[in-house]
């Protein structure tokens, strides 16, 4: 896991947008994976400021979301669709056709979730997706207790999760109590993660993410385990972490380690 440390939010957001852009653009990435919450929403409108700028061309990209509530039609405005048609969808050059999304009126969660999961595959998998943390340290919708292997299901959200999406709704009796999610064996196949988390309320979940132990009651912390997964956070939220000084030292050395490794290679004449 790389551990990318900003000062503020507005950091992270723009650390991540170059991440994106590099993806996009160097690695000719044509299936991202996006989520929502409020996180990831800084980081959006850098695209779409990317996007106007004219760096970024979303024609030829495929999406996948992460999750999607039950029982809320695309239309719906607490919908993650419609969340992700307000904030990046409808202001880039995406075509609708491939925007994907689950289902959240379908009457077979079994076979929506194994229709998702074959079209990810068909498509070559994603290459890269974005995520949040949840302050239980969920990622997705997959809730503590759920499998680190698991692939696209339906969740039954916890009360802390109800309680964190209620802000969204004019009621608490409004809010969906079960949600399709990429199970976490789905995010584990992404080729490239990316994990953004501000603020002092998610610092014991990027603790228990990145430094404590690998359980399903953290789903987050099956990330350590991923080959490519980079985390930018604030100071705010890598405030619990015990090794802080390391993972800072270690964020952005890759130049510098390549420097000392050349001169080393003059100093012993094999340059
Ligand atoms: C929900 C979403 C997650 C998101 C989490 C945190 O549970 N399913 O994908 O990471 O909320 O949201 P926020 O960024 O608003 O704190």
């Amino acid at each position: 896991m790389k551990v990318i440390v900003k000062d503020n939010e507005k950091q992270v957001a723009e650390t991540a947008y170059l991440l994106v852009k590099d993806a996009i653009i160097d690695r000719q990435y044509k299936v991202l994976g996006f989520a929502t919450g409020s996180t990831p929403l800084a980081l959006y409108a850098e695209i779409v400021k990317g996007f106007q700028r004219g760096e970024l061309d979303f024609s030829d990209i495929s999406t996948f979301n992460l999750d999607e509530y039950l029982g809320l039609p695309p239309e719906h405005p607490m919908s993650y669709r419609f969340f992700m048609e307000s904030n990046l969808f409808g202001k880039i050059n995406i075509k609708p056709s491939n925007i994907h999304f689950f289902d959240g009126l379908t009457d077979s969660v079994e076979a929506e979730c194994d229709d998702y999961e074959d079209l990810i595959a068909s498509m070559g998998g994603i290459k890269l997706q974005i995520l949040g943390i949840g302050r239980d340290g969920h990622i997705g919708f997959n809730e503590p207790g759920t499998s680190l292997e698991s692939r696209s299901h339906y969740v039954t959200l916890a009360k802390e999760t109800l309680a964190d999406n209620q802000r969204f709704f004019s009621k608490a009796s409004d809010v969906p109590r079960w949600a399709l999610s990429m199970g976490v064996g789905t995010i584990m196949d992404c080729q490239e993660i990316l994990l953004l988390a501000t603020g002092e309320k998610k610092a014991d979940a990027v603790a228990a993410m990145i430094e404590g132990p690998i359980s399903t009651m953290c789903t987050a912390s099956a990330l350590q385990n991923h080959p490519a997964t980079t985390v930018v956070i604030d100071k705010a939220a890598a405030s619990k972490l015990k090794r802080l000084d390391y993972w800072m030292q270690t964020a952005d050395d890759y130049n510098e380690m390549y420097d000392y490794l050349l001169a080393a290679r003059h100093r012993y004449g094999l340059e």
